[in-house]
């Protein structure tokens, strides 16, 4: 390749977000769960969570957050040519999410379809959408992690209520040609996707469509899947290090899946950064499965911390189990 010869890459022009109605704190919750608010902060961070009312479905959070993407891009829905939703909590089996946002939006026709990875979603759905822009399928792309986790809980089931919560998240991914294929480049710089399917048994929804016909309820192995996520976190950041020619040090933030504060602060110790380059929304968040990670990627976007060249390094682990990370020139 000649000095000169520009390289396609996809680059994020626009972020938003939304959170439906007040949040919940945990002290609101012990009124109903037998539960302490300094169990719920000192095992996994999190303080307080939004929780949709029952009229307020996935794709209401993710047209707003769209909205709000397109509004920070200075695009319109008529500029948009592809939407991918990473959901577990789609308003219906089917459509896709994705169809029903493109009507809400007015997006005209083009590729609109869900990626459900449970909370890697996001992670998953940003390698598809970053695959499709390069090859040049789509120009400019919404990507959304949306989720209503709230309505898979068995809020008897303390060990699982207390941790998530609802939310979403949206980015404008776009085809960007002016950079020469190097690391200093803004874009996409690499996405790393994996499953372990044995490991299904410690995160999943005991129902669906085709087993028992409900929609069942989240039901979690919590230190088993606290086990693997330690681990394969560590690899997955260790081979994005090492396939960009990277060192830690390089990285300017850390925007994992909210999931746990351990979780999170165990893969920070490993890449030997500072809490203060990590963006922490779990607290405020809950866990919101694929929605988490563009949740606080918009929250660091808009109160100025994530700046134009900053690199990112995302990472998250949800059911299945899968994982996955992106290496990020924003
Ligand atoms: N309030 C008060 N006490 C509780 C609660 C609660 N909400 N839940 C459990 N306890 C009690 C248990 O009954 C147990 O009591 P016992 O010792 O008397 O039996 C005690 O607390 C310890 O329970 P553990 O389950 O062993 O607690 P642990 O330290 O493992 O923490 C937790 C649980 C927070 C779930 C942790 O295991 C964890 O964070 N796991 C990872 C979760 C995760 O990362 N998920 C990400 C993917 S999610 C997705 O993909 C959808």
């Amino acid at each position: 390749m000649s000095e000169s010869s520009s390289v396609k890459r996809s680059i994020i022009t626009g972020v938003g977000s939304f959170l439906p109605g007040e949040p919940v704190s945990n002290v609101d919750l012990e009124k109903t769960i037998d539960t302490s608010d300094e169990w719920i902060k000192k095992r996994t961070g999190i303080e307080r969570r939004h929780i949709a009312a029952k009229d307020v479905s996935t794709s209401d959070m993710a047209v707003e957050a769209a909205r709000q993407a397109l509004e920070h891009s200075g695009y319109q829905p008529s500029d948009i040519d592809g939407i991918i939703v990473a959901t577990t909590t789609p308003d219906q089996t089917f459509p896709a999410v994705a169809a029903t946002v493109q009507a809400r939006l007015g997006v005209p026709i083009c590729p609109a379809f869900d990626v459900q990875a449970v909370c890697s979603g996001f992670v998953y759905a940003l390698s598809v959408a970053d695959s499709l822009v390069r090859t040049g399928q789509s120009k400019r792309m919404l990507v959304i992690g949306a989720e209503k986790m709230t309505s898979l809980l068995d809020w008897n089931d303390r060990t699982t209520c207390v941790l998530f919560g609802d939310g979403a998240g949206a980015i404008v991914l776009e085809l960007d040609e002016q950079g020469q294929g190097s690391i200093e480049d803004r874009g996409i710089l690499s996405t790393h996707l994996f499953a372990n399917g044995e490991l299904k048994d410690i995160l999943y929804v005991n129902g669906g469509p085709s087993t028992t016909g409900q929609v069942g309820h989240l039901v979690m192995e919590g230190r088993e899947v606290f086990r693997y996520a330690v681990e394969y976190m560590a690899d997955v950041v260790q081979k994005t290090l090492d396939h960009n020619n990277i060192k830690a040090s390089d990285i300017d933030w850390l925007i994992p899946h909210q999931a746990n504060t351990r979780i999170i602060a165990a893969t920070a110790k490993k890449l030997d950064l500072p809490m203060e380059q990590v963006v922490l929304t779990v607290a405020d968040h809950g866990n919101t499965s694929a929605a988490s990670i563009p949740l606080a990627l918009s929250a660091a976007v808009h109160d100025g911390r994530i700046k134009k060249g900053d690199l990112l390094l995302l990472e998250a682990l949800g059911g299945g189990l899968t994982w996955g990370a992106a290496l990020i020139r924003f």
